[in-house]
């Protein structure tokens, strides 16, 4: 499965990346993560050094066709060449970031995310967790078409819900089968009510409550991956369940629709 994270900036998509994908790896999966923000963190977040520069995904693998880009070479051999391996053996890849002021657009680096999610829905044994950035980018360019589940990360509050309902409705003129949302920071009943309300009025499904809670800073603090730091957390405990939640995806009873 090829899962994609969008939301809002700062609603928690880098460090449920980087969680979901450590404990899917311990689960015995085998796991890719693309680090698709030009601003990218979640190789930190998984417990590995920043990797950009040498590990970017190079322009040079992407051959553009008419169905959109695709890589000139096996996927295998790119995050052989151009990945990281990270903990409990992942495979890591990151977007190019730009490396000079002024250096213009980032078609091609888009381009090459693009080609390589298009290419892993040749792996299907592989679960592959791309950390998008918080803009519709990813949506308004087509970077994010090949994903079959795109979560969106909903913080309880209006702003980040406005910006769920933007994505929702551009998400669903891409031919991603499924969009769900997940609920991050939920301090109270109230909060994970508000969610479901709305996630209802937009015919979503909620796939996962995130409790908030101190843990998540308390780890970004020690500049340690939060399933390190606390691995018995609340929120390591959620983010568990979200996976669980995420196995029934895609069965006949899961609910949720293609749109
Ligand atoms: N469940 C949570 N409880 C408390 N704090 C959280 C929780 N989830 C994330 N945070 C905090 O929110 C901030 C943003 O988290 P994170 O970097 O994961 O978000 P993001 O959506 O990837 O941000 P960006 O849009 O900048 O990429 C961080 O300070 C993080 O520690
Ligand atoms: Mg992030």
């Amino acid at each position: 499965m090829r899962l994609a994270l969008a939301g809002k900036g700062g609603s928690g998509k880098t460090t449920l990346s980087a969680t979901l994908a450590r404990l899917q790896a311990r689960a015995g999966l085998a796991v890719v993560v693309i680090d698709a923000d030009s601003n990218p963190n979640v190789s930190v977040a998984m417990g590995l050094e920043a990797v950009v520069g040498p590990m970017s995904l190079p322009y040079e693998l992407v051959s553009r066709r008419p169905t959109g880009p695709r890589l000139t070479v096996p996927v295998d051999e790119v995050l052989s060449r151009h990945g990281a391996t990270g903990p409990d053996g992942i495979r890591l890849a990151v977007m190019g970031a730009p490396d000079h002021a002024d250096a213009g657009c980032l078609c091609s680096a888009h381009a090459a995310v693009s080609a390589l999610l298009a290419d892993l829905g040749e792996r299907p044994d592989v679960l592959t967790v791309v950390d998008l950035e918080g803009s519709p980018e990813h949506l308004s360019r087509g970077t994010a078409r090949h994903a079959d589940l795109l979560l969106l990360v909903a913080e309880p509050y209006f702003r980040s819900l406005e910006t769920v309902r933007r994505l929702s409705a551009l998400a669903r003129q891409l031919p991603i089968p499924q969009v769900a949302v997940v609920a991050n920071k939920v301090r109270s009943t109230t909060d994970a009510a508000a969610i479901r309300d709305f996630a209802r009025g937009e015919g979503l499904e909620v796939l996962g409550e995130i409790p908030w809670s101190t843990d998540v800073l308390d780890a970004d603090a020690a500049r340690t991956p939060l399933l390190d730091a606390v691995p018995d957390s609340g929120v390591v405990q959620a983010i568990r369940a979200l996976a669980l939640a995420l196995d029934r995806v895609g069965e006949p009873s899961s609910g949720l629709a293609a749109s």
